[in-house]
């Protein structure tokens, strides 16, 4: 068949039906609103939403939470490697591996029906955050600390990052944009899970060749570049001046711009007025005042609005995180969303195949060399 269509980057292409999430009035999933989810909700009630369709009832949420905790901790032959990857090496190719080696302790490892491959997404979403924290704590020469399961899933990942118990505010920021960074429709990571898992390849497969998607800097790699902006602004009163010459230079601001958002990403709207609360609270009005400058200008000059990265960045800089592990924090929360679409493409599976059109050489013999 010959194929006559063609969009780059496949913008405004369907190439899936879905019940998971629509980004056409704000961002719901399955109906509900993420600023409703982000003030009401917490991560695992919105993990176990995605998932399995519907709210959890309190008992469904108790027995989702408990199986959680159960399957946080994972192998000591998984640690070993992870002490043993080059210190250099990204946080978000540690956790890329990391994804990767769960898939060979997996209980589940070969069985491929969907009730395999949801027990499998959830001992996902709860061991990443493990792999994530261990890593973080091996690379500052810290022992781990293993994860506490009667405490939620936000402030356990607090927790086991920065050892002390996180306060109300901290958790609340850190479970708000865990919600936020859940899920996105059918992004550039989420279209390479349904793209996988149409092979009929593997969940880990399908989750790691995501997580591999996310780490560009247009899509989950902004969030950490977002710091090198603050970095090279320095301060608000220079803020305007480089806003407007980084722009005549045709550079990219990271934090900026959505492929469909164009006037407005409601994450952002949201997880701004969770920076201004912390900010104060962690001494970081300066940043803040800053952050606010930026925008307007950029705003200004090219009608750019923030998207969800931009905030994101420094509220996890006001809870005291390295750069290095924004992105891979993106990741440990899209799992539920990727999971979910890696489900609902089996549900109705189709090979994920398109064409390409074809800006070659016309047709020509073969010189042989002798
Ligand atoms: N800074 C400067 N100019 C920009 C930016 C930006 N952040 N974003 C878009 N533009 C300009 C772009 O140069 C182009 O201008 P012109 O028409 O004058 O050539 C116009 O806006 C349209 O850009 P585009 O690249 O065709 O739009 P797109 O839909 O392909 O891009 C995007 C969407 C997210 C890749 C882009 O906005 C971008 O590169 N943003 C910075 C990276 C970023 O923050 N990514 C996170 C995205 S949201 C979270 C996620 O899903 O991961």
């Amino acid at each position: 068949m010959t194929a006559t269509v063609f969009r780059p980057g496949l913008e405004g292409v369907v190439v899936a039906e879905t019940a998971i999430s629509t980004l056409d009035e704000g961002l719901q999933y399955r109906g509900y609103a993420v600023e409703d989810l982000a003030r009401n909700a917490t991560f695992e009630e919105t993990a176990y939403l995605l998932l399995y369709g519907e709210a959890p009832t309190q008992d469904e949420l108790s027995a989702f939470r408990q199986r959680l905790a159960a399957n946080a901790a994972v192998n000591d032959r998984i640690v070993d490697v992870l002490r043993t990857i080059p210190p250099q090496t990204a946080m978000i190719d540690a956790i890329r591996t990391g994804a990767s080696l769960l898939a060979h302790w997996d209980p589940d490892a070969g069985d491929d029906s969907q009730a395999a491959n949801l027990r499998k997404a959830e001992r996902l979403l709860a061991q990443l955050p493990v792999v994530l924290a261990i890593r973080h704590r091996l690379s500052l020469g810290q022992a781990p600390i293993a994860p506490d399961g009667a405490l939620p899933l936000a402030a356990n990942l607090l927790w086991m990052l920065r050892g002390e118990p996180p306060g109300e505010l901290h958790v609340r920021a850190m479970d708000a944009s865990l919600i936020m960074y859940a899920e996105l429709e059918l992004n550039a990571s989420a279209f390479t899970v349904r793209v996988v898992g149409s092979t009929l390849s593997d969940l880990h497969s399908s989750v790691v060749a995501a997580i591999g998607a996310l780490k560009g800097p247009l899509h989950g790699g902004a969030n950490a570049r977002v710091m090198d902006v603050f970095q090279e602004v320095n301060s608000a009163e220079s803020a305007e001046a480089w806003v407007r010459n980084a722009l005549a230079q045709k550079r990219r601001i990271m934090g900026f711009g959505h492929r469909v958002y164009r006037s407005g990403d409601p994450r952002a709207e949201h997880l701004k007025l969770l920076c201004a609360q912390l900010a104060p609270a962690t001494g970081h009005e300066t940043l803040e005042q800053t952050a606010g400058v930026i925008e307007r200008a950029v705003f200004e000059t090219k009608n750019l609005r923030p998207n969800v990265d931009w905030p994101t960045a420094r509220l996890y800089y006001y809870l005291g995180l390295p750069r290095d592990i924004y992105t891979p924090l993106f990741a440990v929360s899209r799992v539920a969303g990727w999971t979910a679409h890696f489900l609902e493409q089996r549900e109705s599976n189709r090979l994920i195949s398109p064409r390409a059109s074809y800006r070659g050489p016309a047709p020509r013999r073969w010189t042989p060399l002798r």
